[in-house]
């Protein structure tokens, strides 16, 4: 019997799948299909599958061309399936010339015709109307995300506002082939949705001006300085029915999410301390230093460790204390000692002074290491007494990451999805709540 194999993700599947499969058939008796696991696609950066891997599957299935249907769910497993299965042909459409050479070694690679005119990626595109997207703030952010947001399909980029830095408008909006506005007004009716990336202080305006304008918000972190504030701004959106999403790329970004479901999956028993530190030495006149524009450790860098911590031990915290060094009237330098009932928890964060940026969590059957810079998170290691059973997990953190973000505000928006299991808003308050504490100096002792 002549065993054929062959790949693919068959998200929306169309003709010219189908075609593959019938020609792939025609190559020998048994035909193997493997489809993708949906973490699999996200780890190599396919974001914008739209049926989930029990759905692909249903639809090959369907076809009834499948003799057998596996989940292809990592990198180097074709050379295993190839020999479990006593495989004979190993094909794939002709887009992939060349690529699977390697697989000669083990069967006899066919690259088979490719049908013209149709892909997944063009049925995607062709049955959604992008959601226009506005950019406030022209600066450092704004010009990471531009690049990210090409990697997230359902979504284009098509208005920028900023009202302080003509020059830095109009560069930004002749640079990414944008419309520029000054007139805040205007710039929201131009659009679906807003990505916030202007300086802390102005997020609370920009963001209540956008959710009374009826527009989804994505803000970046942190996405205001007031839990008073940050409620008032999540019921506004809930009462409106609008998306409001902080954005932080390390809740979104698919490493983070894993680790946070092995954790709370009791790999490592009870979690009694997590410490989380994040350090990035800058100087000169920038606002991360200026008092004025609420820079400093914690309103700069807090939020990370803080969603580690807030993610993994909960919201309810019984007593925080601060330990800072001040320079010119911001912190640069804090360490905040969080305390729980049953378990406790510290952030060390530096924009004056460096530190290893790691992430321990440490259970009472073993704990987890990230290394620094654990926020872009794409490798940890479950480590314990025993070190045979420890285990490592490597994924791919993809660009600058905000495309994850983009991602899950986009879906969120697509679904009608008010709250994101990723960050939740009462985590999110809850982080802005500890830092609100450290900027009413509760419990800040200077260094
Ligand atoms: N395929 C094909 N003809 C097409 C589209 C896909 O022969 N018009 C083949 C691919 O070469 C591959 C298989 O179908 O062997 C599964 O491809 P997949 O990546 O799932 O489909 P695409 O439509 O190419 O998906 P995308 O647009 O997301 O890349």
């Amino acid at each position: 019997m002549k065993k054929v194999i062959t790949y693919g993700t068959y998200d929306l599947l169309h003709q010219g799948h189908i075609n593959l499969l019938t020609r792939a058939k025609a190559l020998g008796d048994y035909l193997i299909v493997g489809v993708t696991s949906d973490n699999f696609d996200r780890n190599r950066g396919k974001l914008n599958v739209r049926n989930n891997v029990l759905e692909r599957i249903e639809a090959v299935k369907n076809t009834g061309l499948a003799d057998e249907i596996i989940i292809e769910d990592y990198d180097g497993q074709k050379i295993d399936d190839i020999q479990k299965y006593e495989v004979d042909v190993f094909t794939v459409g002709s887009d992939w010339v060349g690529k699977f050479d390697y697989l000669q070694e083990f069967c006899e690679v066919i690259y088979l015709p490719r049908t013209e005119g149709v892909s997944s990626t063009m049925l995607r595109s062709a049955d959604t109307i992008n959601i226009k997207l506005g950019v406030i703030g022209t600066g450092r952010m704004a010009n990471r995300f531009m690049p990210e947001s090409k990697h997230v399909s359902g979504v284009e980029i098509v208005s920028a506002y900023n009202p302080i830095d003509k020059i830095g408008l109009s560069d930004f909006s002749s640079r990414y082939d944008v419309k520029d506005f000054e007139n805040l007004e205007k710039f929201l009716e131009s659009v679906d949705a807003v990505y916030i990336a202007s300086p802390h202080l102005s997020h609370y305006s920009y963001i209540k001006s956008a959710l009374e304008a009826n527009k989804h918000v994505l803000c970046e972190i942190p996405i205001v300085l007031s839990k008073a504030e940050a409620e008032e701004l999540y019921s506004l959106a809930e009462s409106r029915h609008l998306v409001l999403l902080e954005a932080s790329k390390t809740a979104h970004c698919p490493a983070f999410n894993h680790l946070i479901n092995i954790v709370k999956g009791g790999a490592i028993g009870t979690v009694i301390d997590v410490t989380a530190s994040l350090s990035k030495l800058v100087s000169g006149e920038l606002r991360e230093l200026d008092p004025q524009q609420a820079g400093g450790s914690m309103t700069e860098l807090a939020h990370f460790p803080l969603l580690s911590i807030v993610k993994l031990l909960g919201k309810d915290f019984t007593d925080i204390s601060f330990f800072s060094k001040f320079e010119n009237g911001v912190d640069i330098f804090t360490r905040g000692i969080i305390n729980y009932e049953h378990a406790v928890s510290s952030i060390t964060l530096g924009l004056g002074v460096k530190t290893e940026g790691n992430l321990v969590i440490s259970g009472t059957k073993g704990y987890v290491y990230v290394p620094a810079p654990w926020w872009l998170t794409d490798f940890f290691e479950v480590r314990y007494e025993n070190q045979n059973l420890n285990k490592k997990y490597f994924y791919s953190f993809d660009g600058d990451g905000l495309r994850y973000e983009l991602q899950e505000f986009i879906s969120m928006i697509r679904n009608n999805r008010l709250t994101s299991h990723r960050l939740r808003r009462e985590e999110s308050i809850v982080i802005v709540s500890v830092i609100e504490k450290f900027l009413n100096s509760e419990n800040v002792k200077q260094l």
